[in-house]
């Protein structure tokens, strides 16, 4: 990697990558390790989606997640990143109750090392907060179209935006986002259209899930596209890898071995030095 390739993302990188109609790469990422590849692979941003409650926490949606759990998991994908803009979600009525209490949220997720909160809607109370979370230090990603934490007030998992009338208050939602201070906006499960017309229509990146090749990045599940996650998997996502059969192979292989006695092989094992080995079978080996 060149040096200019090793320098931290930051905020205004973002700002930048859209200026030069850069494309910015995101994945999600959970856990220490997964955090590493991702940041080494030269991805720009990891975000500890709450998607960690289907994931990791084998949840059947993002409602259960708390911000203790996304404190966890911020902590220890924190650790593992050195380059990547790490972004945490604030979880599902982290924030939407008070100003007060979303800032001690945010503030929890931002000291266990993310760099940005992301937060879903645009209602002029969410706008309020958003406000006064730039206004205290705290960068903030917006997250519009299909947002997951309503899951049960929107009934399902439908694509939004798919009309003129709905394009145009997304793109009201987007602006109103990006006047109270987002520095990007994640667009979810929007038509291709809708998603370009956005794009184009504010200064601030979108990133795209879902949403088609004219937003300013991309984002997906990392356990999605490697193939490891085990429900559904939507349309929108690109599987690079098979994961789960890799796991399922090693682990059959390592229970066959174990019943079999072929492991651990003198390879795996310590060995007691000649010296010792010899009083004990002296001593007590039949
Ligand atoms: O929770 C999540 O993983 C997200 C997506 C945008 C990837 O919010």
């Amino acid at each position: 990697m060149s040096s200019e390739q090793m320098k931290p993302v930051s905020v205004k990188t973002f700002k930048q990558m859209k200026e030069n109609n850069e494309k910015i790469t995101m994945l999600t990422a959970y856990d220490y390790s997964t955090a590493k590849y991702v940041d080494e692979c030269g991805i720009d941003s990891v975000l500890i989606g709450d998607s960690l409650g289907m994931t990791v926490l084998g949840y059947d949606n993002t409602i259960n997640v708390t911000v203790d759990d996304m404190e966890i998991f911020t902590r220890a994908v924190s650790r593992g990143v050195k380059r990547a803009l790490v972004i945490a979600d604030l979880p599902f009525l982290s924030f939407n109750v008070s100003k007060e209490q979303t800032t001690i949220n945010a503030g929890r997720l931002i000291r266990a090392g993310a760099k940005a909160v992301k937060l879903e809607g645009a209602s002029s109370f969410i706008l309020d907060e958003v406000s006064h979370l730039t206004n205290s230090g705290i960068n903030v990603v917006g997250h519009i179209g299909f947002t997951p934490q309503y899951i049960n007030t929107i009934g399902g998992y439908y694509v939004q935006g798919k009309s003129y009338e709905n394009t145009l208050k997304l793109l009201q939602d987007a602006k109103r986002l990006e006047e109270n201070g987002v520095f990007a906006i994640v667009l979810e499960m929007v038509p291709t259209e809708t998603a370009k017309y956005i794009s184009e229509n504010i200064s601030i990146p979108t990133i795209g899930i879902g949403a088609g090749k004219y937003c300013d990045g991309q984002v997906l599940v990392i356990d999605d596209i490697l193939g490891k996650y085990c429900g559904n998997i939507p349309k929108f996502v690109k599987r690079y890898a098979n994961i789960k059969e890799i796991m399922t192979d090693a682990i059959s292989k390592y229970c066959e071995e174990v019943k079999s006695s072929d492991f651990p092989s003198d390879e795996h094992s310590f060995s007691l030095p000649k010296e010792e080995r010899e009083k004990l079978e002296y001593n007590f080996i039949k």
